[in-house]
């Protein structure tokens, strides 16, 4: 491997302290601890790991967070209610409905129930279209995460040939429309399920994110010596060698592709670690915004 490593886990710990200041400091000036809900519907294992995860940064940066588990018949009209209720709860300043729902036909409704201005995963069409005018917004967290890796690692982007491949709602989508707006100023390429030679595509880029979900979906001829490669996926394959029986790997093919890259982010501990840390600092954002709100 040639490649410098993006370790978004000690970045992520670095931004997790930051945040542990920042929360130290609004409780200082008033008293208010930040609070985050998380619903967790059914007991998938991924969402039950991620959503353990996510409540431990919370308590280890002082922020206050409930979870509320459902179980996996929920029907869409309880789920509904359990956000409403969240609404109108004073010490709760983030909610956060962990997806996908057992039933993907509820997720719409459920995040327009969202009061926009809880809405630390920047999922409500309020914050996605202040997003796409380029006001101030809760932006996704994967998305975030991944801009800020780019700008700590000192990655130039005006006028950078960005290729993102996965228009998903989470993660491709809201990234193609950050690293476009002014001010990052990248030329962006989305990419998806129906793109024509994907590997015209990636060849030309000075950095390639990757968002698609599939083992494998970018390989070592795809990459442009020099380029940066910042890898989202997160897949479990089996392996008979891990007491877990599984292990976890990208959507890049890592050791070929980091033969050729500039640099590169590993999977486990590139992007993840920076989705947790960035969802952090939206909850502390938005405990700001109600207190000055309150005033
Ligand atoms: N599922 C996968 N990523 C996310 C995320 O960032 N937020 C929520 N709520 N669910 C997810």
């Amino acid at each position: 491997m040639s490649a410098r490593l993006l370790d978004g886990k000690s970045l992520a710990a670095a931004l997790r302290a930051e945040v542990a200041a920042d929360v130290a400091a609004l409780r200082a000036a008033t008293g208010r601890v930040p609070g985050l809900a998380v619903v967790l519907v059914g007991a998938d294992p991924a969402s039950r790991s991620y959503v353990t995860g996510k409540e431990k940064a919370c308590a280890a940066a002082g922020i206050y967070s409930r979870e509320i588990p459902l179980p996996a018949a929920t029907g869409r009209a309880e789920i509904l209610a359990a956000v409403r209720a969240l609404n109108a709860d004073d010490a709760v300043d983030g909610i956060l409905v962990q997806l996908p729902l057992p039933d993907p036909s509820s997720e719409r409704d459920v995040i327009e129930a969202i009061d926009p201005a809880k809405d630390v995963d920047g999922f409500h069409p309020t914050n996605v279209g202040r997003l796409v005018l380029g006001l101030p917004a809760f932006v996704p967290c994967t998305p975030n995460g991944v801009l800020e890796i780019l700008r700590r690692a000192g990655v130039p982007l005006a006028g950078a040939e960005v290729v993102v491949v996965g228009r998903s709602q989470i993660v491709g989508r809201p990234l193609s429309i950050l690293l476009s707006q002014k001010g990052v100023d990248a030329t962006v390429t989305l990419c998806h399920t129906r793109t024509r030679e994907l590997a015209r595509h990636t060849r030309a880029a000075d950095v390639v994110v990757v968002a698609a979900g599939r083992p494998h979906t970018l390989t070592a001829g795809m990459v442009k010596p020099g380029a940066v490669v910042i890898d989202v996926g997160v897949n479990r394959v089996p392996d008979p060698g891990k007491a877990s029986g599984y292990r976890l790997v990208g959507d890049v093919d890592f050791e070929p592709v980091a033969a050729t890259a500039a640099a590169i982010t590993p999977v486990p501990g590139g992007v993840g670690p920076m989705t947790v840390a960035m969802l952090l600092r939206n909850v502390v954002e938005a405990a700001r915004r109600r207190g000055a709100a309150r005033q």
